[in-house]
């Protein structure tokens, strides 16, 4: 058996662009990989076989089928080897559903990782970044991990030289956003030019200036997802009033990042959000961290 730790994410900067040919809009995005973690669990099955189970968050919604983006990234790594494979997975879910943390991208990741290593495939990294790109936008930084920025449909990953540490408070919510709407709602509304990427950013997170890059942090999808969710402005202001160095939507949301100078900034802060009928749960994290991993292998003898 192989198992894999594969972390959600949080966007520091998404700058989002016009619409393309294929669908998908023109990003700039800056990711940082935080310490919420999924575990897949790869174990051999008979050829032919795939199947997959779920527990933890959002089990009981998720598909556990062939629609479930994990089972695609088997199914789609299959196809490279040169005998017929099988494989059991099972996924440990913590990241949010619907969250605006990839959490399903990570799932596709994972599974990239430990099939990869179950059937001894050999796939370089590069090999399996283009396979993540075609299986959804953010699939190729959760392979990555680390504090990243994410071009062309945010797929395209370059490393950035983050110095420090990051601590967050991620307010989780009762309700989900599914992200095709968020960016509807987007389209809607906004007339976007081009996509830029704060310097200003990556200079604070390349010498580790925590409170700078709290200042700078920017979403474009933040008043989209507030329009679909307004209680998600409150859980915002909430966090800034009590002087987090910044709040923001991840990704399409509705996770709520707020950016604390240390621990205790952050425990004292998710004490108060607990508080707030938005708020299913908190979670205290910090980032960056290692993108898919191996944390645990098993061979069977006999
Ligand atoms: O690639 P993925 O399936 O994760 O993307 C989910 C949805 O998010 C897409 O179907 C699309 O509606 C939207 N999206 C987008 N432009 C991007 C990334 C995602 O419009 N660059």
């Amino acid at each position: 058996m192989v198992k894999v730790r594969v972390p959600g994410k949080v966007n520091l900067a998404l700058a989002v662009g016009p619409v393309r040919a294929d669908g998908y809009h023109e990003l700039g995005t800056v990711f940082q990989a935080v310490s919420l973690f999924d575990e897949l669990t790869a174990l051999p099955a008979a050829r032919g076989e795939f199947r997959l189970s779920l527990q933890g968050e959002g089990a009981d919604v998720l598909p556990a089928d062939e629609d479930n983006l994990a089972m695609r990234a088997a199914r789609l790594l299959a196809a490279h080897a040169t005998e017929e494979v099988g494989v059991a997975i099972q996924v440990r879910k913590r990241i949010p559903v619907a969250g605006g943390m990839a959490g399903g991208s990570a799932d596709a990741a994972a599974a990239l990782v430990a099939c990869n290593e179950l059937w001894q495939l050999g796939l370089s990294q590069p090999q399996l970044h283009d396979l993540a790109r075609q299986l959804g936008a953010d699939v190729p930084f959760l392979l990555h991990g680390g504090t990243a920025i994410g071009t062309d449909r945010g797929d395209r990953i370059e490393s950035v030289a983050a110095r420090g540490r990051c601590h967050w408070v991620l307010a989780l919510s009762h309700h989900g956003l599914a992200t095709p709407a968020v960016f509807r709602e987007f389209d809607r509304t906004a007339s976007p030019g081009p996509v830029v990427i704060s310097p200003e950013l990556l200079a604070a997170l390349e010498t580790g200036d925590v409170a700078r890059v709290g200042g700078l942090l920017r979403n474009d999808l933040q008043e989209p997802a507030i329009r679909l969710l307004p209680a998600l402005g409150e859980v915002l202001d909430e966090g800034r009033d009590a002087g987090a160095l910044g709040a923001l939507v991840s990704g399409s949301g509705p996770t709520a990042a707020f950016l604390c100078s240390d621990a205790d900034q952050a425990a004292a802060l998710g004490r108060r959000l607990v508080g707030i009928a938005e708020v299913r749960e908190v979670q205290i994290v910090h980032g960056p961290v290692p993108g898919a991993q191996i944390i645990a292998e098993e061979v069977a003898h006999g």
